[in-house]
């Protein structure tokens, strides 16, 4: 698999105009010197707490925000040099799906109209829109009898199949897939992620996959970069950051899964106080206020992501803390289960969930049941 997308250093501060004069007396370091790699065919999870900058990565790798500096390289082109109109034709390549389909589709436009502006803004399928629109429909598991319907009379899973379909219209290469299955239940979100790996398997489809549920990514991604506060702590392949998590901050977050399993225990790692805020953070390593290891150092150094075997690490000391008992053991018992859920999807046949008029939107469960 060649590389697909290279990202450099990236850094971006929102200036706050608080001042008199509007002056900016402020930033928000929302993301500091972030770099990673990705090929065809593989997802890249970003993972973090609320706030550590997932979303300003994604929409920085896509150019819908200017970055402060870094560089962001596609298909071996240097996307932050290209003019504007270069720049919105290139985004064919690269598209975004969200949390909340319902709110980045347009209520007033029917599922073909959604499907068909794409094509017609990037003169694709010309003179076969409406056939288009019905093979995406059959690609992302709806009945195309449902193109003249409404978003408002669909249940969230399916609305984020339209989200997904819309996003394929274009034939991308890359699909930054910001927290799409967080607001579902939790069955829905199986479908939401088979689907997504489905199409990854038959369309080639690269994915940086945002989220802050590590059971979910974990079924998903090839490599996993946990995000704290604009910098990346870890990166590693997804068995080896599951199996032996070296950052304390990653080492917290596994061990807030929870465990399907009574007779497993896991020791939960609390976190002290909030995540601090961005516009002044800590200095030295930016998990110190929060970290049961800190010292001196901690206050003083930046630590440096360094590799070590392919698994990078931002610890001073990570040599030193070995990871809590059961942390690496819960992984796999979240991830045994969510994948029974999938194989029970995938051995009853799958029918397209079915949009039941009147209603308003369906309720998840009826969705369960038909698929
Ligand atoms: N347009 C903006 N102006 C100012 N601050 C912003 C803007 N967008 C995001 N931020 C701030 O940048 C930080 C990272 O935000 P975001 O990337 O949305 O985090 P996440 O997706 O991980 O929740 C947050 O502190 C957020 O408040
Ligand atoms: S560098 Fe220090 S504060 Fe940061 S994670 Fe490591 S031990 Fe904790
Ligand atoms: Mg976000």
């Amino acid at each position: 698999m060649t590389e697909l997308l290279r990202v450099e250093h990236l850094v971006k501060h929102f200036p706050l105009h608080r001042g008199m004069f509007g002056r900016d007396t402020a930033v928000v370091h929302a993301v500091d010197g972030v770099s990673f790699e990705l090929r065809s065919g593989e997802t890249m999870a970003l993972v973090g707490e609320s706030g550590c900058g997932k979303s300003t990565v994604g929409r920085l790798v896509l150019r819908l925000l200017d970055a402060t500096s870094g560089k962001v390289w596609f298909g071996g082109e240097d996307l932050m040099s290209l003019p504007p109109q270069a720049m919105r034709a290139k985004r064919r390549e690269l598209q975004m799906i969200f949390q909340d389909p319902y709110s980045s589709l347009n209520p007033r436009m029917t599922v073909e109209q959604t499907l068909v502006e794409p094509l017609g803004l990037h003169g694709l399928a010309r003179g076969r829109h409406r056939e288009r629109a019905a093979e995406l429909m059959d690609l992302v598991g709806l009945a195309p009898e449902y193109l003249q319907r409404y978003p408002h009379e669909f249940s969230g899973g399916q609305r984020q199949r339209i989200g997904i379909a819309r996003a394929l219209a274009v034939e991308p290469r890359l699909i930054v897939c910001d927290e799409p299955v967080s607001a579902l239940d939790v069955s829905i979100q199986a479908q939401i992620v088979n689907l997504l790996q489905d199409l990854q398997r038959r369309l080639g489809l690269a994915y940086i996959f945002i989220a802050h549920d590590l059971a979910v990514v974990k079924h998903i991604a090839s490599h996993v970069a946990v995000m704290y506060l604009g910098h990346i702590v870890e990166y590693a392949d997804k068995r080896s950051l599951f199996a032996s998590p070296r950052h304390p901050y990653t080492q917290a977050l596994l061990s807030a899964i929870p465990i399907p399993e009574p007779r497993q225990r896991r020791e939960r790692i609390l976190l002290q106080g909030d995540v601090p805020n961005p516009i002044d953070p800590p200095s030295g390593c930016r998990f110190r206020t929060r970290c049961p290891y800190a010292r001196e150092r901690c206050a003083q150094e930046v630590p440096a992501l360094r590799p070590l075997g392919g698994h990078a690490t931002a610890c001073h000391f990570w040599e030193e803390i070995a990871p809590p008992a059961g942390v690496a053991a819960e992984g796999r018992a979240v991830n045994e289960r969510l994948a029974r859920l999938q194989d029970a999807f995938r051995t009853r046949g799958v029918p397209p969930p079915q949009p039941s008029p009147g209603r308003g939107g369906t309720r998840e469960a009826d969705e369960v049941e038909k698929v």
